[in-house]
């Protein structure tokens, strides 16, 4: 059947979407697919219906793609698409409320606030203590967070987070090594892949880090006890489940430093797919290229 590759939008994160768009694209293409692009900032939904894709990839990241409005459009068109269902992609878009969610499951996250202004930045400092991370709740690809070791540092990142949302999340920083795990399949067969280490310049995995410089260093399989390995898969999937991620995601995770304890971050329901990106990665060490990884995602597509 005709496929359509969405990819572009309108999110803070549209070039990181073209990048992973035209991966797929390509992919799929080199497997016999007759896979067709499609830019929803460029193009109306009407133009969409027209296409009469048989089903479509969703390679958009963020708002407008990665966050349950186009997944209510498509349903409302009755076209088949990847990955997780309104609701699954809006919870997970959203990190406060993929806590809230993570926490009544019983599942580890880092301690935070949820602040609606700036009234009493000294008494959230004194409270979760510092250093602090100050994030937009609903962007993604490290836009819009700020890593804070004091008091007049708080307020800036404040200021640039606030026009981005409602509200602005800020946790307490976990000190540790970096990971994430990606996650395929739906249900009961939702299975990890192999846990990804991520060795970021100074520790700073930030948007340049993650996409455009060389110098961020990964590891899969790391370096660290099976043991550990195997429950942050195990969690990896919980969280996933708990909030009712379909086809495929990646969960990211912070190892603390003084007691090896797993700490959840938010997942990413629509990962990045670019050259530099983890969930392919972790699909290489299982044996499955980029591009059997990208037809086994568009096999999972539906409604
Ligand atoms: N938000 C980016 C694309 C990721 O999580 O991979
Ligand atoms: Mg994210």
């Amino acid at each position: 059947g005709k496929v359509g590759v969405l990819f572009g939008g309108r999110s803070a994160e549209r070039e990181v979407s073209i990048m992973s768009g035209t991966g797929v694209l390509a992919a799929l293409r080199s497997q016999g697919i007759d896979a067709h692009p499609f830019d929803p900032a460029e193009r109306s939904l009407g133009e969409l219906a027209a296409e009469r894709f048989d089903r479509v990839f969703i390679a958009l990241h963020g708002r407008l793609g990665e966050d349950g409005s186009l997944q209510g459009a498509l349903e409302l068109l009755g076209i088949p698409y990847t990955g997780s269902g309104v609701m699954a992609s809006a919870v997970g878009m959203d990190k406060i409320t993929t806590k809230v969610l993570w926490l009544k499951a019983g599942l580890p996250t880092p301690a935070y606030a949820v602040l609606h202004d700036d009234a009493d930045l000294p008494g959230v400092a004194a409270t979760l203590g510092l250093p602090l991370i100050v994030k937009a709740p609903r962007e993604g690809s490290s836009i819009g967070v700020f890593t804070v070791n004091a008091l007049d540092e708080f307020q800036a990142a404040y200021d640039k987070c606030a026009p981005l949302d409602d509200a602005v999340l800020v946790e307490s920083f976990v000190t540790g090594r970096e990971f994430t795990v990606a996650v395929l399949g739906t249900g009961a067969t939702a299975r990890a892949l192999p846990v990804v280490e991520i060795v970021a310049p100074k520790g700073n995995y930030d948007y340049q880090n993650k996409y455009f410089t060389d110098t961020t260093q990964y590891f899969c399989p790391p370096q660290l006890d099976e043991a550990i390995q195997a429950e942050m898969a195990r969690i990896a999937v919980e969280a996933y489940r708990t909030l009712g991620c379909e086809g495929w995601s990646r969960v990211d995770v912070l190892l603390r430093e003084s007691d090896q304890r797993p700490f959840l971050l938010e997942v990413n329901t629509s990962p990045g797919m670019t050259s530099h990106s983890l969930v392919p990665m972790a699909a290489r060490a299982v044996g499955l290229s980029y591009e059997a990884l990208c037809v086994e995602i568009l096999r999972s597509a539906r409604l």
